[in-house]
């Protein structure tokens, strides 16, 4: 059983195809784990978003900003920026990856609480289109570094709603008891504060009220606190250019659930602004990642047990870590569906020396050792946030695109999993320790020699 909305994964001849190509080719000629994504899944899902804006008067000019930390890789990024979007970008490592990948710095919205001098000064330097900024500490260091730069950093506040989205406690973000944001009622004077410092430029209101959000009515609500906010703005002179609506808009991970269509969700917004001069802007992540990409694993053992069937694959918690964070589930299927095999449950298990180390658990499966699994929906916050726990190489990233795989990010090596560490030296230095001594290559070297 697929998901809803994976149109670019097909049985043909009871084997899982990624648009035209075979799983077990893939498998066969790179290996696994690795994180297959379909590139015109990914366009789909882009231009799906910037459809339902351009439909409409109120949305016309809005943007598409992709939430990088979905998925960040370069060819992403690439695709989505040939495409016209924007980026939403929560750190200096971020920055680099959008600029890297071709990205238009003019279209990038810098959101998260805890943005460093050095990140502020590389995304002042790249003059990028927005600050979402998440406190009145980080309005006055943004102001202090756009002065001493010459410059005036434009800025939305990101206001914190007090909605509840009503999706997994951690990734609630536009509760009042959220890390988030400014609060509504204290945004306000925030921004008349802002308005008076001299290296600060107003641009817009934003916020983001969490993720994987199954219903509309959070959004609807959230914008409707943000209305009245925009009112008492103008009503003290401090007009905005843009609304930034965040991301949030989540996608059926099971069959039994519904995502909300994206036009459905954005129509009845865009009525309630088509009233005003405001453009609109977005930050979708999973939405246009998610579907479009899946993790193909192969069984090593079967464990059959009292309770429990163990299928121990060879992908684990470090390539996929939803399961065990969230509870998450993700669809686990055979890549070639036998005939002959008897289904039984499994624990879809990866390596890893936890018991959180899940990929899937009670899974109907019929399958023998050696055989492939596709665990799907994984596109977004599936190698985002992968580790090398264990030591585990992270996997490969293939992108499918007709009959062609690119391999778009090369497997790690394990030697490249422990390139930045070094030995202490054999002995102490003679020299008495006094405050940080700091090892470089070069005294590491000597101390060698002194050994
Ligand atoms: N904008 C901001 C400011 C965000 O913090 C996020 C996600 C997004 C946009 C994109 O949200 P999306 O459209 O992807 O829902 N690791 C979790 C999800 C964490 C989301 C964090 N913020 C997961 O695997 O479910």
């Amino acid at each position: 059983m697929m998901p809803p909305d994976t149109p670019f994964l097909a049985r043909r001849q009871e084997v899982l195809h990624v648009e035209d190509l075979a799983l077990p080719e893939l498998a066969l000629a790179f290996g696994t784990p690795c994180h297959v994504y379909s590139h015109a899944a990914l366009r789909a899902n882009l231009r799906a978003f910037q459809a339902a804006l351009g439909a409409h008067p109120a949305g016309a000019r809005g943007l598409v900003c992709y939430a990088v930390k979905a998925n960040s890789n370069l060819a992403i990024l690439n695709l989505f920026a040939r495409m016209g979007a924007g980026f939403d970008i929560v750190s200096g490592g971020e920055l680099a990856r959008v600029l890297a990948a071709g990205g238009d710095a003019g279209k990038v919205v810098f959101s998260g609480v805890g943005k460093s001098r050095a990140e502020i000064r590389a995304a002042l330097a790249a003059d990028i289109l927005c600050f979402n900024v998440e406190s009145a500490a980080e309005l006055e260091r943004i102001n202090e570094i756009a002065g001493t730069l010459g410059k005036r950093a434009p800025i939305s506040l990101r206001v914190n709603p007090d909605v509840d989205p009503r999706t997994h406690p951690y990734i609630a973000t536009g509760l009042e008891t959220a890390k988030f944001g400014v609060p509504i009622g204290a945004a306000l004077a925030l921004y008349e504060h802002a308005a008076r410092l001299p290296h600060i430029r107003i641009e817009g209101v934003d916020c983001h009220i969490g993720s994987q959000i199954l219903d509309c009515a959070p959004f609807r609500e959230a914008l409707e606190r943000l209305l009245v906010l925009l009112d008492a703005l103008e009503k003290h002179g401090i007009p905005v250019k843009h609304l930034d609506l965040g991301g949030g808009l989540g996608v059926a991970y099971r069959q039994d659930e519904v995502a909300p269509e994206i036009s459905a969700c954005l129509t009845p917004l865009l009525d309630r602004l088509e009233d005003r001069k405001l453009n609109l802007i977005l930050e979708p992540g999973r939405r246009l990642t998610a579907q479009a990409g899946l993790l193909l694993t192969r069984v090593e053992y079967l464990k059959p047990g009292e309770s429990v069937n163990f299928a121990i694959v060879d992908a684990a918690m470090n390539d996929l870590l939803r399961p065990a964070l969230y509870g998450a589930w993700h669809e686990i299927v055979a890549v070639t569906q036998k005939k002959g095999t008897p289904a039984a449950i499994y624990d879809v298990v990866g390596p890893i020396c936890e018991s959180g180390d899940f990929l899937g658990q009670k899974r109907a499966l019929a399958i023998e050792p050696d055989d492939l699994l596709a665990i799907l929906s994984t596109g977004a916050y599936g190698m985002a946030m992968s580790s090398n726990y264990n030591t585990r190489p992270r996997a490969m990233e293939i992108m499918v695109r007709g009959d062609a795989a690119h391999v778009i990010r090369r497997r790690e090596e394990t030697a490249d999993l422990y390139a930045l560490e070094r030995l202490l030296p054999a002995r102490s230095p003679s020299v008495p320790f006094s405050g940080l001594t700091v090892e470089t290559d070069k005294n590491i070297a000597s101390h060698e020699q002194t050994c």
